[in-house]
């Protein structure tokens, strides 16, 4: 069974973060998105202006809601990034979690999952927005008992796309059971 440390993303870790997203970027969305575009964007949505940004106004937060998790020799491996829907404390958006490859399905997306949901008991509601042509992403969210309740199309850098909305109504208390953290039976 792997354990994944998580904690809270650093200014510290903005190139290792823009790293990942870049690698799982191309892994996930090569197929989908031409090469030039997902660089186009993750140059934009991950540079250090944007990433500082959103780590400022996280760490402004009672609850710090983007978190890295880390290999065992201390290394990025993925991150997530969740916020508060406004006025609410009890649902919330995940805008972003990515896994570098090497990774994808030994429980280090369900390990990111549980850290909010440790850190956040109040949490019943939580959202997220999927690339409907995304099959790795959209299992995980099905796995974990996400549905889909809307769909809207989009226009990525003059690509056309269609975007799925997810979300998770869940228990205060419960946990996200997936890949390495299944029970057994
Ligand atoms: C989404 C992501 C963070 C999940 O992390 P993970 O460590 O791979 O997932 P876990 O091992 O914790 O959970 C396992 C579940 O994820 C899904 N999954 C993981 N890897 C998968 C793959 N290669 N193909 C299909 N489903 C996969 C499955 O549903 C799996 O559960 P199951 O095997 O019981 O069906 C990671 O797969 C990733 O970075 N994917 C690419 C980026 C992405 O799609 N992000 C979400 C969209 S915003």
């Amino acid at each position: 069974m792997k354990i994944y440390p998580i904690r809270p993303a650093e200014h510290s870790d903005i190139d290792s973060i823009a790293s990942v997203a870049l690698e799982s970027w191309k892994y996930t969305y090569g197929s989908i998105y031409p090469e030039d575009v997902i660089h186009q964007f993750v140059a934009r949505a991950y540079s250090a202006e944007n990433l500082t940004g959103s780590i400022d106004r996280d760490s402004a937060r009672s609850k710090r809601l983007f978190c890295v998790a880390l290999d065992t020799d201390g290394q990025i491996v993925a991150f997530s990034h969740t916020v508060p829907e406004p006025n609410s404390d009890t649902s919330f958006e995940l805008v972003r979690i990515y896994a570098l490859p090497r990774t994808h399905g030994t429980g280090v997306g369900t390990a990111l999952l549980n850290y909010l949901f440790e850190n956040v008991p109040s949490l019943t509601q939580l959202t997220a927005w999927v690339e409907q042509d995304n099959t790795i992403g959209r299992r995980f969210y099905e796995r974990h008992g996400f549905k889909v309740i809307d769909e809207k199309e989009d226009d990525f850098f003059g690509h056309k796309t269609v975007l799925l909305k997810y979300r998770l109504q869940r228990n205060p208390g419960e946990l996200a059971t997936a890949g390495f953290a299944r029970p057994s039976a």
